[in-house]
This record gives C-alpha cells, structure tokens and sequence, in this order.
C-alpha cells in the first residue's frame, strides 16, 4: 500500500469500538449469570478470537455485534486447542478465566503471539493453584490449563500490565478469599469497572486492587469508540499543516488517555470533553494543526500511552527540540518489538532517530521524506506508518497492511473519508 502525502485532514467521524473493553465484555458477560445487552462490540479479528473460542466453551451469544445479548458459558470441555491468533490480551485474559473452571484447555497463538511473554501470568495463576504448563519452562504459548479450585493470594507486578492484572483478577473473583494486584504504575482499569458494575466484591485503591469471590450480575451497556485507534487520527490532525478532525463518542478513561495529555503539553490543540462518565467516560475530541515541542516521557506516564509510544515518535519529528521516551522496555514485548521497528522504518523514510534499550530520542523538526517500510505484521505500526506517508513530501509504501483489522477495520477507507 502507497500512502502519498494529503493536501487536507478534514471530517467528522467516529472510530471502531473499543478493543480491551470488547474482549472483557465478552468474557465477562459470559461469566455471569443471566442476560447481559452489549452494544458496539468491536468486530475485528482480535476480538473475533475471543468470541470464538467461547463459543467453542458452550457461549450463550444471539444477535450481532452491534447488539449482543451473552448469556453465561457453559464452559464445556474444549474439544482441541483454542486459537488465539495475535491477540495477547485473548491468551492473557482467557488463562485467568480458563484458571477458575474444570477441565483442561490448550491456548495457542501465531508465530508473534508465540514468542511473546506468559510466565507473567502463568506464575500468578499457578501460586492460587491453577495447573498450567507452557513451553519454554512455563514463558511461552502454547500453554495447557488444568483449571478448578483457586485460592486467592497477593501479588505485586514487577511490571505494570492491565493484561496480568486481569487475568489475576478474572482468577481472584473464582477463589476462595483475598486476591489483591498491586502495580508499580496504573495501568488501565477497565476490568476494574466492569467487575464493579457487576456487583463483585472489589475495592481499588489506587494501585492495589482487591477481589474476593463473586457471583457477577449480568449489564447492559454500549462500548465507546477506542481511544488508541483515534490517536492515529488525532496525530494526523494536528501534525498536518491544513487539518480539522471531530471524534465522537470516544472513550477517554484516564488510564488511556496519556497521549493525548502528553500532545497538549507538547502545545497540541485538543479540545476534550467528557459527556458520560459510567461505566466508562466518553466524549468528544476535536484536533487541530499544532506547532509542538519537545517532550521527555519517563516511566510512570507509560502505561497511560503504552499503545501510542511509537506515535509519539512521529510527534516527536515534528516538535521543535529533542523528544524522549525512556522506561518503555515492555514496548518490545508487544506485537512486534516496537522499539525496534519504529526506529528502522523511521530511518528509512528518513528520519534520524536514536534507539536506547528502553526507548527512543529524536531531535526535530525533521521532513519525511518518504520511503518503504515494512508492518512487521503489527497492526499499530501498518497505521503509524500510513500517517506518517500522508504527512510525507514523496508518500510511504507500506508491507502487510492487512494487519490493520486487528484493531481498526476499515482503517484505510476511514483515512479515504477525511483526506483531501
Ligand atoms: C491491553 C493492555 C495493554 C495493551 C494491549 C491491551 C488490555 O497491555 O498494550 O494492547 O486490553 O488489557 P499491557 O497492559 O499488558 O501492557
């Protein structure tokens, strides 16, 4: 795919539902007891993983995605291994569920999710007495779960990672007594909130959370527009010369919403406003073209950005001054090594950029000049690279863009809407 640079960013829209929050819907509504009504679930094939292999466990789904009513599992025996495509949250959130039901399941992924880390929730799961194995001496999928009595113990992440601290707590509200996760940063809370409006036993203070065993009541509820999919859109608008872009019915959880505050500090105009509050708060944003400076990220704002960091990059070559974004290792444990590969594809389109172990520094203002660059199959790093073609003086061709319905179905022709 060619991307040639836009004269014009303009239009009012609306992106994809949220992704985390549609996976959780999914299992969750699935745990309870009675009907649940979700609306604006995201179809994509992330989310698609979740909603099959439930299915697959006797799920109790009737309608579409637009309107879903889920009636609880019967979680039945698997009759073979449950695929969980690149989706790290389907594999890490589906091992906390898995962990609190009889019967044993193997979870497996594609060659990305593969290589990526699962000790994190694999030991956790196994200390409240989960029997899980995994290749790689209990680090990596494919894993076996032999599930059934839990106990609740403590935990503390040496990483802050909604995705651990999900499955901790999708086990936690299966044990018998006290689970509590605490964080070293916040990550994002939306299980928190789900769990909360679903009558469990929870209680959240700030970075320690604490479950106790609960009987989930089903919820109804619609699933705003996902923050991390606007945030290409946001960054095109305000980086293009001649841009202006509404987004409506966004969510705009604080725990997801780092990037945008980071942008506005940078001297981005962003316009947000919060029209619902709960379950979770969803508004509006309107971007405009914005002159930036640089910026330095350290490690207690990364979990609020943590799918946008390589975005900020592409921010970061326009910005007067350095920007750096240090304390991000866990962005190489991602769909691909993200350090990695937004610092070779920036340096092919030709743009200086400086790697640490951790993170990246780049001086600017820089032109793109243009250039191939390769997805590396990472569905965030295909749309990072569109933008960046479409802000470039000779356009970027891109490889493997498929990888956009991961998360953003209809990614190119929402980009064909709003270029002129
Ligand atoms: C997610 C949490 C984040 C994020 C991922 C989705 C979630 O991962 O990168 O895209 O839905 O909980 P970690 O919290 O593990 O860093």
């Amino acid at each position: 795919m060619r991307l040639l640079p836009s004269k014009k960013v303009a239009g009012e829209i609306a992106v994809p539902p949220d992704k985390s929050i549609s996976h959780r819907a999914l299992m969750m509504c699935s745990m309870c007891s009675g009907v649940s009504v979700v609306h604006n679930l995201l179809e994509s094939e992330d989310t698609l993983r979740t909603f099959r292999i439930i299915s697959e466990l006797g799920g109790g789904f009737n309608g579409d995605f637009d309107r879903l009513e889920i009636s609880q599992a019967s979680w039945e025996a698997s009759s073979g291994p449950l695929y969980c495509g690149n989706s790290g949250t389907t594999a890490r959130l589906m091992a906390g569920v898995l962990a609190g039901k009889r019967g044993t399941h193997i979870l497996f992924g594609d060659e990305s999710l593969s290589v990526r880390p699962m000790r994190r929730v694999i030991a956790p799961l196994k200390e409240m007495g989960a029997r899980i194995s995994a290749r790689q001496e209990d680090s990596l999928l494919p894993m076996c779960i032999a599930g059934g009595e839990l106990n609740g113990c403590d935990h503390s992440l040496s990483v802050a990672s909604a995705q651990v601290k999900s499955a901790i707590l999708l086990a936690g509200i299966q044990a018998e007594g006290v689970t509590t996760v605490t964080e070293p940063h916040c990550s994002r809370d939306h299980t928190e909130r789900l769990l909360q409006s679903m009558g469990a036993r929870i209680s959240v203070n700030e970075k320690r959370v604490e479950v106790e065993r609960s009987e989930l009541l089903p919820v109804r509820f619609s699933i705003p527009g996902d923050i991390s999919s606007a945030a290409f859109l946001i960054a095109l608008a305000v980086l293009h010369e001649n841009g202006k872009l509404t987004i409506r019915n966004v969510g705009l959880n604080g725990g997801r919403t780092g990037f945008l505050r980071l942008l506005i500090s940078m001297g981005a105009d962003i316009e947000l406003e919060v029209e619902e509050s709960s379950p979770e708060p969803v508004g509006t944003i309107v971007a405009r073209p914005s002159r930036l400076r640089g910026v330095e990220v350290g490690s207690a704002l990364i979990p609020s950005m943590i799918d946008e960091l390589p975005l900020i990059a592409l921010a970061g070559a326009f910005a007067e001054g350095t920007t750096t974004v240090r304390g991000a290792g866990e962005l190489r444990k991602k769909e691909s090594d993200r350090i990695s590969v937004t610092v070779q594809n920036f340096r092919r389109i030709g743009v200086e950029i400086h790697e640490y172990e951790d993170g990246f520094s780049i001086e600017g203002p820089q032109r793109i000049m243009g250039g191939k660059v390769d997805s590396y199959g990472d569905h965030r790093i295909a749309m990072l690279f569109s933008i960046a073609g479409l802000l470039s003086e000779k356009g970027v061709e891109i490889t493997n863009t498929e990888a956009v319905g991961v998360s953003f179905p209809g990614f190119f022709e929402t980009l064909e809407e709003v270029c002129r």
